[in-house]
């Protein structure tokens, strides 16, 4: 019998009288030792290709003599504490007629009710052994019925929520993009038991694999109509040859089980997030305007200093330097050229970015900058070079996305040229803060030129190559924050935020997308990863509209100040202001998530700091009927004792609140039951509330 459990949760596994693993159960922590006894076997933990079952195995390998099957036993299993509250079970199985080894990881979080799973393969045949599946975990569930929830949608819009029954036979959520690989599904589910998923009550298994590159989840109701979630690195082209005594080591999947709905989920996420996983996951964030929006890539070095100015006013953290500033043979002008030419374009910025860094070092704010190292415009002097150094196929035309094509980071040498790009910068300009690091192609014209006869290797090569480069940027730069971007929310997984403090969601900014968006991403990422500008998308919101919006994730403007009259301006700076108040609630404090913005006209939020001393609440009116009944909203993660302030902030100026019961005291008791009428008939409003305790 081997337990994997968490506060709450356990995995319970036994070996069988034929030596083999089954997953015995997996659910609420069963705390009685000895009724683990009466447990029914269950199903083969980490199925094989080629044994008794008929459904999707975990793993399948071809070994040297053509025999294409695996049988597993047990061998042994060892546990560990890595930290306190956090503890690694491993066990180990073998073949006893191949010398193959196979080794499930698992690490607990006691606390944050978060497991952590991996697989490691290895062999001792002569030759290498093919790899057609590798999973990194394999769950098993026997309920009645199964939800799927997942998050699909495109650029500009991210993260769409669709939940659906399973029933018998495979859904399959998969990615084949490569490189900016989630643009059309997130690389995390839901999965409700018995009924569909709610917020605040039910079984919920919510699960996220890190890894930047190809993803499978697979969900399989057998014929018993028990479930299988097979999760790992997408198989699709990449079988893989497995030389002797090398592991194969698969990525993370990560996953949580709450018996209090997808709410009490996130926040299992967030905590362990920021507590073992995010780039700086303790460390606040910086506010920032970005020139992106405000100029594309019409600027030269007076503008950018000009913006600086209104980021002072603004009051924000941080100017950031978007797409633009580099290449001279073919400068970057546009999307179509200078990708891979990494010199400062001599006409816009003649005195360097050394100049800006040094403007903003006197205007008492930071410089952050952008980048996209892994691609290349075929109009570009490294194109013209290192044609070697590209993924593209020889013996066709080329085809783009974006213009561009992407760099084989198979390749040690490319690796080198990436890392180089981040080095050289920081070693001309030390004063760099920041950098924003984009990715916005998939890979095209699959194939690597290093890799020559192992194509099927690239997927996976593609992303080892990547994280090597982000290692020695981490390891060089450890306190460097840097911003995930891929064309928005084309890479958002927990292994790339290893190496970033934050996501660009997505490059859609109307505010009312973003309620949507954003409410996606947040189901397993905390608000201090989830960047959120303010920008003129959607001129039909007021700038308060877009801002509220943007107070919920890692606060940021895209937007010139023109754009705003003196009005807007004068709020944004307060609400800047407010933002650095509110940030220890908003970005370390708990997600209650209270209406869903898919449910109807309006949605609201709130934040709870951890000592239940001060909240943040959201509200937004989106389009509400004429005269529609609207109930009040009932607040959560109060102290029923406790009393509170309730106080609406973030307001125009000169403008007052309109809140029934604004100001006034209220006992967390009242706040959770009765709750506050937060939502109005207006069209298109928005209210910011503070509640404090007295
Ligand atoms: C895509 C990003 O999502 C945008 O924010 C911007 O940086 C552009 N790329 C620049 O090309």
């Amino acid at each position: 019998m081997i337990k994997v459990e968490t506060g709450n949760i356990s995995l319970i596994f036994q070996v069988g009288d034929n030596g083999r693993l089954y997953q015995r159960y997996l659910g609420k922590k069963l705390t009685h030792a000895s009724d683990v006894n009466f447990l029914p076997q269950g199903t083969e933990a980490y199925l094989t290709h080629g044994m008794e079952d008929y459904f999707e195995p975990a793993i399948q390998i071809l070994h040297n003599d053509g025999n294409p099957s695996l049988l597993l036993k047990y061998v042994t299993h060892s546990s560990r504490q890595l930290e306190a509250g956090v503890n690694e079970t491993v066990i180990t199985l073998e073949d006893d007629k191949y010398p193959v080894t196979v080794k499930l990881h698992y690490t607990t979080y006691d606390k944050e009710n978060i497991i952590k799973t991996f697989t490691e393969i290895s062999h001792r045949e002569k030759k290498p052994v093919l790899l057609s599946k590798y999973a990194s975990s394999m769950l098993h569930l026997n309920r009645a019925k199964y939800f799927l929830t997942e998050f699909s949608g495109d650029w500009a819009h991210e993260a769409n929520i669709t939940e659906r029954e399973l029933d018998f036979g495979k859904k399959v959520v998969d990615t084949k993009l490569g490189s900016r690989a989630d643009m059309f599904v997130s690389p995390f589910f839901q999965l409700s038991v018995d009924r569909a998923s709610e917020e605040n009550s039910g079984e919920v298994l919510v699960g996220t694999i890190g890894w930047t590159g190809n993803f499978r989840f697979t969900f399989e109701v057998d014929n018993k109509n028990e479930l299988r979630i097979i999760s790992g690195i997408n198989p699709y082209f990449s079988e893989y040859q497995l030389p002797a005594n090398e592991v194969f080591r698969t990525p993370d999947f990560y996953f949580t089980y709450s018996f209090e709905g997808r709410g009490q989920a996130s926040r299992n996420f967030h905590d362990w997030a920021r507590k073992h996983q995010l780039k700086d996951g303790d460390k606040t964030r910086m506010t920032l305007l970005n020139n992106w929006e405000a100029t594309y890539f019409n600027f030269n070095e007076e503008k950018l200093i000009s913006l600086m100015d209104e980021a002072v006013k603004l009051g924000v953290d941080m100017f950031l330097l978007d797409d633009g500033w580099f290449a001279n043979k073919y400068p970057r002008s546009g999307d179509h050229q200078g990708l891979g030419d990494w010199d400062e374009t001599k006409d816009k910025l003649p005195n360097g970015v050394g100049r800006l860094v040094e403007e903003a070092k006197k205007k008492g704010i930071k410089f952050g900058i952008w980048i996209e190292p892994e691609m290349v415009n075929p109009k570009s002097e490294l194109y013209e070079k290192h044609k070697d150094w590209v993924i593209h196929l020889p013996n066709r035309d080329e085809y783009y996305f974006r213009n561009q094509l992407v760099l084989d980071l198979s390749n040690p040498a490319v690796q080198d040229y990436v890392f180089g790009i981040v080095d050289k910068l920081m070693t001309n300009y030390p004063g760099i803060a920041f950098f924003k690091w984009d990715c916005n192609s998939p890979i095209t014209n699959i194939y690597s030129p290093y890799l020559k006869n192992k194509q099927s290797h690239l997927y996976i090569e593609h992303v080892r190559g990547l994280y090597n480069v982000l290692e020695r940027v981490k390891a060089k730069y450890p306190d460097l924050p840097m911003m995930l971007c891929s064309g928005g929310g084309g890479r958002s997984d927990y292994e790339a935020l290893k190496y970033f403090t934050e996501f660009w969601p997505s490059d859609n900014t109307d505010p009312i997308e973003r309620l949507f968006i954003q409410w996606g991403y947040s189901q397993v990422f905390p608000s201090k990863t989830l960047c959120a500008h303010v920008t003129t998308w959607n001129r039909n919101t007021s700038v308060k509209f877009r801002t509220d919006v943007a107070m919920m994730g890692k606060l940021g403007f895209d937007i010139k100040l023109e754009d705003m009259n003196s009005n807007d301006q004068q709020f944004c700076r307060q609400a800047v202001n407010n933002y650095n108040q509110l940030k220890p609630v908003i970005l370390e404090g708990d997600l209650y998530r209270l209406v869903s913005p898919y449910e109807g006209n309006h949605t609201s939020s709130m934040y709870v700091s951890k000592n239940k001393q001060s909240a943040v609440v959201f509200s937004f009116d989106i389009h509400p009927r004429y005269a529609e009944k609207s109930l009040p909203v009932r607040l959560q993660g109060l102290e029923k004792d406790r009393k509170y302030r309730v106080k609406e902030i973030n307001l125009m100026p000169d403008a007052n609140s309109s809140l029934s019961g604004n100001d006034q005291v209220y006992s967390g008791e009242y706040l959770m039951n009765v709750g506050l009428n937060l939502f109005t008939t207006q069209q298109l409003n928005s209210r910011v509330i503070q509640v404090i305790a007295e």
